[in-house]
């Protein structure tokens, strides 16, 4: 399995790739924006048959990952995690590995829909999804905890096999 998009190149993730990963997510403006995180979430994304752990990289250099779940049946792909490696951000490369990963799930699990949920506060990662074709499905209130223990909204998103993105606002 190998998908580019841009100058990305998307292959699964083996254990060695996880340190680098770890850090990324320790970095505040990453882990306000996640659910769980840490090894042990991270090893049973390598192990369960019904996820899927894929790293971003511009040649040697891992600038991103993304997790799939729901791969054995349910309610389409989930898009459960994408992060850009904190160095990486702003400069294109979360939508080049959101469109990677779109084809991966469409392509090659044979998914007619793909969802995700995302804090309703996070602007930068919702402008990414909405542009490029997921709507809003739901709205959940107070459904996660946020790092210093306030709850926050999540919104439920899904996009379509073959839905073109939105025309810029
Ligand atoms: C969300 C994330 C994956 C986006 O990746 P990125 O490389 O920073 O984003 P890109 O440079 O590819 O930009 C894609 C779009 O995101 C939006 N965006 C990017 N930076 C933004 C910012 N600072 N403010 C608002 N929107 C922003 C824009 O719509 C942009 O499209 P445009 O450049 O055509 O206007 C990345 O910032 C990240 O890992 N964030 C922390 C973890 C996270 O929030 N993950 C998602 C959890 S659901």
């Amino acid at each position: 399995m190998c998908h580019r998009a841009g100058m990305l190149t998307l292959r699964a993730t083996t254990p060695d790739d996880l340190r680098h990963l770890a850090g990324w997510e320790t970095e505040p403006d990453t882990s306000t924006w996640l659910g769980e995180t840490g090894a042990d979430w991270h090893a049973r994304a390598l192990t369960d048959l019904d996820q899927e752990h894929l790293v971003a990289a511009d040649g040697d250099a891992l600038v991103g990952f993304a997790v799939l779940a729901g791969l054995r049946g349910g309610e389409g792909i989930e898009l459960r995690r994408m992060v850009v490696a904190p160095a990486h951000r702003g400069a294109g490369r979360g939508r080049a590995l959101l469109e990677a990963v779109l084809a991966r799930a469409y392509r090659d699990h044979g998914a007619g829909t793909v969802w995700l949920d995302v804090k309703e506060h996070n602007r930068r990662a919702r402008r990414l999804y909405e542009s490029s074709g997921f709507v809003v499905r739901e709205m959940r209130t107070n459904a996660i905890a946020n790092p210093d223990g306030t709850a926050a909204d999540l919104v439920i998103m899904v996009h379509q096999l073959g839905r073109e993105p939105a025309a810029p606002s």
